[in-house]
């Protein structure tokens, strides 16, 4: 099957010699074709370029781009999309004037999400999920990162990861899988967290390991939750068992998350709401990958992570969503580019960089996915008539996606 798009407005991050990532300054070039046309054979991009270039060819399919943005699908390297009920009680309680923190000490938090997640059945849980994945693909995902952690106990949070599993199965876009057992300590271990630490290390790990249910190990290195020296002993554990750590840190306190991240050559550092010199400095040279939240800031009312800061030090940044049912009820990846961009002054070419190529890097598909390149796989968004790129975080509110495309099918109109 051979799909030609033609008069394409803008077609973005075109790359003929793949980067895997995107740092610093390079990150304000975005490069863009005018006029454009992009070809698709099967599930792949077979060839792109100038409208008067283009050459003579069958095809059949042709969709007229005129006055449209062509761009490769968001690449959302951060969701814990599996999950059980909502929490909008706790929102209303926020409203209300208790803080995030205190709403998790009454038990309430990740320890709420993961009573109800014990108590669903798999079959449930997988219908809640697949509704939110399809709906995030209607929103231009087109690669995803999901983690576990609202299990905490060995059978819920397999539970999770074999939903995770018939995803992946089931839908056409790369699904990464994430254990996070260490995401809270569970109220059966409040006074014995060695306990908890031990079966994460001793059960679930060996266990997730052994059904090959994820790529990846994260833990929530925070104050309240784990401590680097717990994060440590888990990246050790799962790093044993071949995964790659992905960390949560800085959220709401900087104690050392960063630095050993990058120690164990952790793929992406998450969060980083609250950043110190020594942080950005830690992370330079570094291969991880720093991963802002900025949905998450917005629906908290915590600070951004310092885009600017960063990215003038140098240093690469994706954006991911975080779409979770405490912290981020959003999976909306325009919305984050959005943010990204009026919030944390990343200005559009940063932003998109950051939610396609840099995003992807952060679920090691930077080879196949995250930007038009020869051979790459063909999950794009076609948007409506738009006066340009710049136009899509401008009017934030709006929905400019006409078509989204994965493995070089329409899949939504
Ligand atoms: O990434 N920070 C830790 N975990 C999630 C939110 C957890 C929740 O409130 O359910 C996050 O924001
Ligand atoms: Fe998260």
């Amino acid at each position: 099957m051979k799909v030609l798009i033609t008069n394409i407005r803008q077609l973005l991050q075109v790359r003929d010699n793949p980067v895997e990532k995107v740092s610093g300054s390079d990150m304000k070039s975005l490069p863009v074709l005018e006029n454009a046309f992009l070809l698709i054979e099967g599930d792949r991009i077979a060839d792109y370029g100038k409208m008067e270039d283009l050459p003579d060819m069958e095809t059949d399919k042709v969709i007229d781009a005129t006055g449209k943005v062509v761009l490769p699908a968001w690449c959302d390297s951060h969701t814990h999309i599996v999950y059980a009920g909502n929490r909008e009680q706790e929102f209303v309680d926020r409203i209300n004037g208790l803080t995030y923190e205190e709403i998790a000490n009454r038990g309430g938090g990740i320890l709420n999400s993961a009573k109800k997640l014990q108590d669903t059945p798999e079959e449930d849980l997988y219908e809640q999920s697949a509704k939110r994945l399809e709906e995030v693909i209607a929103l231009g995902t087109g690669a995803v990162e999901i983690k576990s952690g609202y299990g905490l106990t060995p059978d819920a949070e397999l539970k999770m990861l074999r939903v995770v599993k018939k995803l992946k199965e089931n839908y056409g876009i790369p699904v990464k899988a994430t254990f996070l057992g260490a995401h809270a300590i569970p109220e059966a271990y409040k006074s014995d967290r060695k306990g908890y630490t031990d079966l994460i290390i001793n059960t679930m790990i060996p266990a997730v390991a052994q059904e090959g249910l994820a790529e990846y190990v994260d833990v929530f290195c925070e104050k309240g939750y784990f401590t680097t020296e717990e994060t440590e002993n888990i990246l050790e554990a799962g790093k044993a068992f071949g995964l790659i750590p992905k960390i949560h840190v800085n959220q709401f306190h900087a104690i050392g998350g960063v630095q050993t991240g990058v120690k164990y050559n952790a793929l992406s550092v998450d969060h980083l709401e609250v950043m110190r010199d020594e942080d950005i400095e830690a992370l330079k040279g570094s291969d991880t990958m720093p991963v802002a939240l900025p949905s998450c800031s917005y629906f908290l009312s915590i600070p951004y992570t310092p885009a600017r800061q960063m990215i003038d030090a140098g240093l690469p940044l994706a954006l991911a969503t975080d779409y979770n049912p405490g912290s981020t009820p959003s999976g909306n990846m325009n919305f984050v580019v959005a943010t990204a961009c009026i919030k944390m002054k990343m200005t559009p070419e940063e932003a998109i960089n950051a939610a396609t190529i840099n995003g992807a890097y952060a679920m090691g598909l930077a080879a196949t996915h995250g930007s038009i390149s020869k051979d790459k796989k063909a999950n794009l968004i076609i948007t409506k008539k738009v006066p340009g790129y710049a136009y899509l975080p401008y009017a934030f509110g709006s929905n400019h996606i006409e078509h989204v495309m994965i493995n070089g099918k329409v899949c939504h109109t």
